[in-house]
């Protein structure tokens, strides 16, 4: 989720790549740097913003007319001047920007060092460069054509060689790139607010496909490098429409990420066979010999625990307790050595959850995060982390970083199981990384449905989310998200526990949305929406596919993708998020600003 540029031309390349990084600043900015080849090639990168570097380049003589640019979100390596990119081969002769996920990374530094490459990083990038070098004879796009052979997982690579000084030669897959036309001169972007206003006639890149580009010319390639005639493609967008690709707001964009987030999520975590391979993220020796597990978190993060507290007490012998950070921090702290405490936080800088991180800490217990920004204070002071890989979220109501918590929560429960039980099941690892296909899949068939329902809830007052067991952990986040950015109170309650009291606010037409994907507790949650039923309450009943007949109580259903009881949470979440969404637009609020409400919380 990093942001690329690239300029082939007569002019100076500073300008144009320092314009279009600051565009693609939403899409990463921990660090960044550019490459100029100027008869050398000349790299010039740093920490920090791409202001950082604006100040940095001031300092120099910029003269090469042909570079790449880019701003990082890391997720291998903390961002540091060295991490930043590009990343030179050994020689110095190659330059590399990069995009994505190397999932292989670690098995082809191990082989590029056995072979004598030294390395200057800790990114997964820097493997692409020595890789290139190793192939290279001469023929850019060939040596690159060779080294994605052995690359697993997403990019976009844009690549220069000092001995080929007019060319910058590209490729991608599962990570975009955009190719801007000029008259002689030609521009690179991951994405297309970097371009706008220099060109709108684009070559847009498919999977696999490389492109050579000079100043005069630009040849698009498939993999095994046989010419592409490529279509050219006129963007109407304008640059603030280009920033959103197109969607009316960040949180519709972020909602639609979902599928890519969650494969990132699990991008070099599970092989072919289902086998997890994250004990790079967790050492065996953090887990071993654990009493009992802690969750601390605050907001969306903490509903997130919740469903990682119900998988646990379900696959493990072992106690396991969730608490808002906010509250922790004020109760006597019952962690020892062989506590395992999980701290969930998107942006890990969260105040109340970094407090209560210290005080465990200081009581002995093992701490992993499960964060979304490399480097983050929950980062650095933790014992271990799985970082979501989420990408930059931007809209203040949480989506793809809840989605990436769970499934990283998945993994984490998965490990444990074959840590302290000895217990694998590859099957529903499998099934887990169906999930971003199945996410699409809801997207695609229950969007237009839940935009129509939606209308019903705006003259809603309260709104309430029933649930079991799991179903009640993801019930906590939907109400969540139409409270926070449609200011309709929802109220999310454990189906059993209505006719305690809630029920009295349950008239005709008062919307209730229903979870009932837990098959043990099924019947149990179709006697609780009998209730409402009987009561005239307008019931939109969420289900997997193929587990029953639910029209005697629902007055709306949506059936979702079938899969495991344990991963339908990441499938209820969406049509929640969706419907909060367009409940939201219906009444005219800032989706992605709320009133009241930050992104990060740094004050206690
Ligand atoms: C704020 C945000 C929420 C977020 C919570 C915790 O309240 O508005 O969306 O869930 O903080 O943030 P964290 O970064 O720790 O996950």
């Amino acid at each position: 989720m990093c942001g690329i540029v690239g300029y082939v031309g007569l002019q100076e390349v500073a300008p144009f790549l320092l314009q279009g990084l600051k565009k693609l600043e939403y899409r990463g900015y921990d660090s960044a740097g550019i490459c100029e080849l100027n008869g050398k090639l000349h790299v010039h990168k740093t920490q920090g913003r791409i202001a950082d570097l604006e100040c940095l380049l001031n300092q120099k003589v910029i003269s090469g007319s042909v570079g790449i640019g880019h701003t990082r979100w890391a997720t291998h390596g903390a961002p540091s001047d060295d991490n930043a990119h590009p990343h030179y081969d050994c020689t110095g002769n190659i330059a590399v920007v990069h995009n994505g996920i190397i999932e292989n990374y670690q098995d082809l530094k191990t082989l590029l060092i056995a072979e004598g490459h030294v390395f200057r990083s800790e990114t997964d990038t820097e493997v692409i460069s020595h890789l290139i070098e190793k192939y290279y004879q001469g023929n850019l796009l060939e040596a690159i054509g060779l080294a994605i052979k052995d690359l697993r997982g997403s990019y976009a690579i844009a690549v220069l060689a000092q001995d080929s000084p007019d060319e910058l030669v590209v490729v991608r897959q599962d990570s975009p790139l955009v190719i801007g036309l000029g008259m002689g001169e030609n521009y690179l972007a991951s994405d297309i607010p970097a371009i706008l206003d220099y060109t709108r006639n684009v070559y847009i890149l498919e999977d696999g496909e490389m492109a050579r580009m000079t100043r005069d010319t630009v040849e698009v390639f498939n993999k095994e490098l046989v010419p592409i005639d490529k279509a050219v493609f006129q963007v109407e967008w304008d640059p603030i429409q280009a920033e959103k690709e197109g969607f009316a707001d960040f949180m519709l964009k972020e909602i639609h990420e979902q599928p890519k987030a969650v494969r990132d999520t699990l991008a070099g975590r599970i092989d072919q066979d289902g086998n997890l391979t994250i004990s790079h993220d967790i050492p065996v020796s953090l887990v071993k010999g654990i009493t009992k597990v802690q969750f601390i978190a605050c907001g969306t993060a903490y509903h997130a625990s919740l469903y990682g507290k119900c998988l646990l007490e379900d696959l493990l012998e072992l106690p396991v307790e969730t608490e808002l950070a906010s509250e922790y921090r004020y109760k006597r702290v019952k962690a020892d050595a062989n506590t395992l405490l999980i701290v969930i936080s998107q942006s890990g800088e969260t105040a109340d959850t970094l407090g209560a991180l210290r005080l465990a800490k200081a009581k002995g217990a093992r701490v992993l995060a499960i964060t979304n920004v490399v480097g983050s204070t929950l980062a650095r002071e933790a014992d271990a982390v799985m970082f979501t890989h989420a990408g930059p979220e931007i809209a203040v109501a949480s989506t793809k970083a809840y989605t990436t918590q769970l499934a990283c929560l998945y993994l984490i429960a998965a490990y444990l199981q074959e840590q302290l039980l000895g217990r694998v099941d590859p099957s529903s690892l499998i099934a887990l990384t169906k999930i971003p296909d199945q996410i699409a899949s809801v997207l695609a068939m229950h969007e237009e449905r839940l935009r129509d329902y939606a209308q019903k809830l705006v003259k809603a007052t309260d709104a309430f989310f029933l649930g079991r067991g799991l179903d009640y952990a993801s019930a906590m986040e939907g109400q969540l998200k139409l409270k926070e950015i449609s200011y309709i109170h929802g109220e999310a309650l454990a189906g059993g526990e209505l006719k305690h009291g809630t029920l009295a606010l349950v008239m005709p037409d008062v919307p209730v949305i229903a979870l009932v994907t837990q098959s043990l507790l099924k019947e149990k949650m179709v006697s609780n929406l009998k209730e409402v039923k009987a009561r005239g309450g307008d019931i939109l009943l969420l289900a997997l596919a193929d587990s029953g007949d639910f029209s005697d109580v629902g007055d709306e259903i949506l059936l979702l993708p079938s899969t495991l009881d344990f991963l339908a949470p990441l499938l209820t979440v969406i049509p929640m998020q969706v419907l909060a969404y367009y409940a939201a637009k219906a009444r005219n609020c800032d989706v992605d600003k709320p009133r009241n409400l930050a992104k990060s919380v740094t004050v206690e």
